[in-house]
């Protein structure tokens, strides 16, 4: 499963055309690229209308109580009778974990994020966490390979049989996505310029044209 990894309403439209993604996922950084200078809610409630499916919003505050409250804010952005789509995304930590466990108690989805190896995603899916955030590009940054952290944590989840899904994130080349799926990732999150690349291979564009030539040419040999 892909979700696209964007906080910009018309990339997010487009995008979701396509039919392909089935939720969002915003951080900090991406929102502070994206959206400088613009309020949080309303850019938030853009990208809500612009898309379908689950949208991870990332709290910034540090203490457990102001997150917990901005989770409420949070939430409060999705004023749809029909199901709130506000995923709250907590920042792995010790505090991370104890909002992750209230919120889950509340029965408010979490995506838990920046994890960057199997003990921490395994704490977070422990605590109640409905989605956990695996950073690929970040993780290989870092000079180790992702997919055993990946491949142990899937393999974790199914064995106790836990309900939280692994979110890979952090995706910089086409090749970080075959590679999560691979390991046992339940759901990628794409960022815009990779799903274009997803598109590409020179060899259809070849093939395309040759049976569109071949064709024109039929054509036009057959109203001669
Ligand atoms: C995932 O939820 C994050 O938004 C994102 O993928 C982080 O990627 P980065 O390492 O490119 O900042």
């Amino acid at each position: 499963m892909l979700f696209l990894d964007s906080s910009d309403p018309a990339e997010i439209q487009q995008l979701m055309r396509w039919g392909v993604a089935s939720g969002i996922t915003t951080n900090p950084l991406i929102l502070s690229r994206e959206a400088k200078g613009v309020d949080l809610r309303q850019r938030i409630v853009e990208v809500l209308r612009a898309s379908r499916g689950p949208v991870s919003v990332e709290l910034v505050t540090e203490t457990e109580e102001e997150m917990l409250t901005e989770a409420q804010e949070y939430r409060a952005y999705d004023a749809d009778p029909a199901g709130n789509r506000i995923v709250v995304k907590v920042p792995f930590s010790e505090i991370g974990l104890r909002v992750t466990h209230t919120l889950s108690g509340l029965s408010v989805p979490t995506n838990v994020t920046c994890m960057m190896s199997f003990h921490q995603a395994y704490l977070a899916a422990l605590a109640g966490a409905t989605y956990v955030s695996i950073f690929s590009g970040r993780i290989r940054d870092m000079g180790y390979d992702p997919a055993p952290v990946i491949a142990e944590t899937r393999a974790q989840l199914d064995r106790e049989g836990m309900s939280a899904k692994i979110i890979v994130g952090s995706v910089r080349h086409l090749h970080d996505v075959s590679e999560a799926l691979s390991a046992g990732a339940h759901i990628v999150t794409v960022p815009p310029p990779i799903f274009r690349a997803m598109l590409k291979h020179p060899r259809t564009e070849e093939t395309i044209r040759e049976f569109n030539t071949a064709w024109a040419a039929a054509k036009k040999g057959a109203s001669k």
